[in-house]
């Protein structure tokens, strides 16, 4: 725990028992993660080098693990990938135990604040608190940045105790950063205290933000010695594959159970040994352990001891891009289905004040259809979906918006259980059955629900 597993940067052949289907599936993982998340499967056949039916039957096995959507040509990451990402920063513990303490220090100096750690030759955020400004920093949890061309990558490969990025990043962005060392005297992660050249110069920020910053640093620093001394034995991991056969129809078995070696490592078993995996994914000692071969050929996985950690690296697959969706982007893929499924109008909206915003709607296409357009606002009152944003609960029937026209609504939840939006279907009147459109509208809801909670583990999900 609270040690960040370097990868080591090979150039070497991967070893002769690597597993050759799961580096295809990571390569393409990584370069949709590399491409903001979409390519063509030309594209990607192009980029691999590898054949078009070998990239069909990745991304078939990625689509079936729920990793990739296929749509048409084009493959995008699709958000239970982000699992693998929280496997990571659940291992980690440095945004449990440190986010809240970043988050205070950046209320206390109203500027944006970042966990990062070492990945490499570089650094990858894994917290990030952002304030929104006219001029605002894209960065966001997942990103790499280079190594000496920033604040935290300077604290890492030079050890000194105070780094300044005067605009090596991006031009009028100026960061200051320091270290934040563990019990045993290692640096853990970076905390940066990011502002821009119309508000501080590189002269002027360390003084303005040195006091707040090195007492953060020091809470930090000691809630991290509580953590490591509140630290028994762990549990083994839970089974996650073993018994249902998960594997049995992917098209290429070998990239499933690969994969599935990721995702048994979470807060509870940061570092596991062989057998503890080989029991965790139900896979034979000799697979695990292949998989394993190849995740540190790549720099995916380091191995101490006899113990496997997972590397920062791994936020490149996937998170980079995911960390930066919206509900609206998360919820388009299970609208068109409800759409396709009701041969209705469908949409999702915001509480605004009195007022319901539309953030998203797919209606079908058809000469008379519901069109109203995203971003629009009607009364609360007038809707089911303001209805049910108002009530923060169950489900709602509602005439209009205009005349011949009526709606059924749901709402949609967040992580803890608040109501975040509502979804609706709005038809004209005449039209659909009651029942049959709430049962529907809540499959989809459950559906938005179950990747919402897995992209917001650790970043925040604008609901617009
Ligand atoms: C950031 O958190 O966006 C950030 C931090 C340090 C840098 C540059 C950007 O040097």
């Amino acid at each position: 725990m609270l040690e960040v597993p370097s990868p080591s940067v090979t150039h070497a052949p991967p070893p002769a028992e690597a597993v050759a289907p799961l580096m295809r599936g990571l390569d393409v993982l990584r370069r949709l993660t590399d491409a903001d998340g979409t390519l063509a499967l030309a594209e990607l056949a192009r980029a691999t080098g590898l054949a078009r039916s070998t990239v069909d039957r990745i991304c078939a096995t990625l689509a079936h693990l729920g990793y990739l959507r296929l749509d048409g040509r084009d493959a995008s990451l699709a958000p239970p990938l982000m699992a693998v990402a929280n496997a990571f920063l659940d291992a980690l513990r440095v945004p449990e135990l440190l986010g809240p303490l970043a988050d205070r220090l950046a209320d206390e100096l109203d500027e944006s604040v970042s966990l990062a750690v070492p990945d490499g030759e570089g650094v990858r955020f894994v917290h990030q608190v952002l304030r929104r400004r006219a001029l605002s920093i894209s960065f966001r949890v997942g990103d790499p940045l280079p190594g000496e061309g920033s604040a935290p990558g300077i604290v890492f490969r030079r050890g000194v105790d105070l780094a300044v990025d005067d605009q090596l990043v991006e031009r009028g962005l100026i960061a200051v950063a320091m270290p934040v060392r563990g019990p045993s005297g290692g640096v853990v992660c970076a905390v940066s205290v990011v502002s821009h050249t119309s508000r501080h110069s590189a002269d002027s920020l360390p003084g303005a933000v040195r006091g707040a910053l090195s007492a953060s640093v020091r809470g930090m620093e000691g809630v991290l010695r509580d953590a490591a001394a509140a630290t028994g034995l762990r549990p083994g991991p839970r089974s996650s594959n073993a018994g249902g056969g998960g594997f049995g129809s992917a098209p290429v078995q070998a990239l499933a159970r690969g994969l599935s070696v990721l995702t048994v490592f979470g807060a509870e078993h940061p570092a596991l040994s062989l057998s503890r995996i080989a029991e965790g994914t139900g896979l034979s000692r000799a697979t695990a352990r292949r998989a394993l071969l190849t995740y540190e050929h790549l720099g995916y996985v380091r191995q101490d001891d006899r113990l496997y950690r997972l590397t920062p690296r791994v936020l490149g697959l996937g998170c980079a891009v995911l960390s930066r969706t919206t509900l609206p982007r998360i919820a388009g893929p299970h609208l068109a289905a409800l759409s396709d499924a009701l041969g209705e109008s469908v949409g999702l909206s915001v509480a605004d004040g009195e007022w319901v915003r539309s953030t998203a709607r797919v209606a079908p296409r058809r000469v008379m259809s519901v069109d109203i357009g995203v971003g629009s606002r009607l009364p609360a009152g007038a809707t089911s979906a303001g209805q049910v944003l108002a009530a923060g609960a169950g489900e709602a029937v509602a005439d209009g918006p205009e005349d011949g026209l009526w709606s059924v609504a749901v709402p949609v939840r967040g992580r803890d259980g608040d109501v975040v939006s509502a979804l609706d279907v709005t038809a004209h009147r005449g039209r659909g059955e009651r029942d049959a459109w709430a049962q529907a509208l809540r499959a989809t809801a459950a559906r938005i629900e179950a990747d919402l909670a897995v992209t917001s583990r650790f970043v925040t999900v604008p609901r617009h």
